[in-house]
């Protein structure tokens, strides 16, 4: 009781992302909030995905009153309150006891959609059950195809609606943050780490405790059954035998074995979107990984218009990396997306609430949509194209104001 009112007090004085992440890095050991908050090398392309969406500029209409901007729409058929699924984002059990179960919790009552990941800390199983028809699933392959083939019959089974292949972990990315914390997701519990961690561990008493009355799991749940070595993101060293992302190949075994909708998640240019397309698929989300894979790979908005123009009137595009702000969905919706995933917020609300916290996180990002529709004159989401957004480049220049 105690602790879920200062749970509340906290997540009351949480304004924004900034302040969610602030308070999750006192909140996590360092290697946890490393393994959710860093990039890959450089992290150039990490940065360069939110100053990609801070460099669009509004073009807002004035004398419009918007008393109710409406923002609900459909994904495939499947209506959401609002065009913001929360991403997939394996290790979280390590984040917060309730891991995916609160997420998709959050996501349901939120009205939309969690997307859930191979690696998630509860089975596909428990976490469908937690929010009946509102999930997504997710795809890695683990241990060849077998494994593969394994989750794609268990998500059909447990009712998952759409399958969201995953091709950009060829191999685990350098991440230096990692390596340098020492931090893998699926390390054993052994007298070494204890020795490795045990300083950054004591510093977060309240984390350790909670982690250790959740079993200290480090499983990912769904490989539970399966041999060891089909265990992948064993950070640094991710791949042991075929446990890397899905090919073409994959992705054609998955249309051929799953009914409802298929999307590629990953896609940076317009030919893997008519590849994508090509292969049958419906949908696909523009995204780098959050900047935790290829360094040096392009801002999503940066690549977004190319996609939307080749393959936009044919698929479902969505798009995720560096939406921090509600007026950052607006953007990617006039570039073309369907709707975007939200990432890091969701997880530093995970760390600080629970299911209340990503609950928290999402409807920040709800209103403050809805407060950006009204000062731009805009009443409805499906009213959004490049006309609500300036040209790229300097926008005095182009005025003739300054000379090139
Ligand atoms: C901690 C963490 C774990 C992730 N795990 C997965 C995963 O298991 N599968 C996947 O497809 N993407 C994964 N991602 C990538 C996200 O789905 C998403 O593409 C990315 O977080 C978007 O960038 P943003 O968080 O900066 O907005 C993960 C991201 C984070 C931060």
């Amino acid at each position: 009781m105690a602790l879920s009112k200062l749970q509340r007090t906290r997540l009351a004085r949480v304004l924004n992302y900034e302040d969610a992440r602030r308070l999750a890095k006192r909140t996590l050991p360092r290697g946890v909030f490393d393994y959710v908050d860093g990039g890959a090398e450089d992290e150039v392309t990490l940065r360069r995905n939110t100053e990609a969406f801070q460099e669009l500029r509004f073009r807002p209409r004035m004398g419009i009153w918007v008393a109710e901007p409406a923002v609900s729409t459909t994904l495939f058929g499947q209506h959401v309150s609002f065009p913001v699924l929360t991403a997939p984002c394996g290790g979280m059990r390590l984040v917060h006891p309730q891991a995916d179960v609160g997420v998709a919790r959050a996501a349901a009552s939120a009205g939309t959609i969690h997307v859930v990941s191979s690696a998630s800390g509860f089975s596909l199983e428990e976490i469908a059950e937690s929010s009946p028809d509102r999930h997504w699933f997710q795809l890695y392959r683990y241990r060849g195809r077998g494994g593969m083939e394994n989750l794609v019959h268990r998500a059909k089974a447990a009712g998952y609606q759409a399958i969201v292949v995953t091709v950009d972990i060829q191999v685990g990315a350098k991440r230096e943050r990692d390596w340098r914390n020492g931090f893998s997701y699926s390390m054993r519990v052994n007298v070494a780490n204890a020795l490795r961690l045990g300083p950054q561990l004591a510093r977060r008493p309240f984390w350790l405790a909670r982690y250790i009355l959740d079993g200290m799991p480090f499983q990912l749940a769904n490989t539970a059954g399966m041999t060891p070595d089909a265990v992948p993101m064993a950070l640094p060293e991710m791949t042991s035998a075929g446990s890397h992302s899905p090919t073409w190949d994959d992705v054609a075994w998955v249309r051929q074995n799953f009914d409802g909708p298929v999307l590629v998640k990953g896609v940076l240019t317009a030919e893997d979107g008519r590849k994508a397309l090509d292969m049958g698929c419906d949908g696909l989300v523009v995204s780098n990984h959050g900047g935790r894979q290829l360094d040096g790979a392009p801002a999503t908005m940066d690549v977004l218009p190319e996609i939307v123009e080749a393959v936009g009137d044919q698929l479902e595009i969505l798009a995720d990396g560096g939406v921090r702000r509600g007026g950052d969905v607006l953007k990617a919706l006039a570039l073309g997306a369907k709707a975007v995933l939200l990432g890091r917020p969701y997880v530093w609300g995970l760390a600080l609430g629970g299911q209340d916290g990503v609950a928290h996180m999402v409807e920040m990002v709800r209103t403050e949509m809805q407060r950006s529709m009204q000062l731009m004159g805009c009443s409805s989401i499906h009213d959004l194209d490049r006309s609500w957004l300036m040209p790229p480049g300097n926008a005095l220049n182009r005025s003739g104001i300054l000379p090139d």
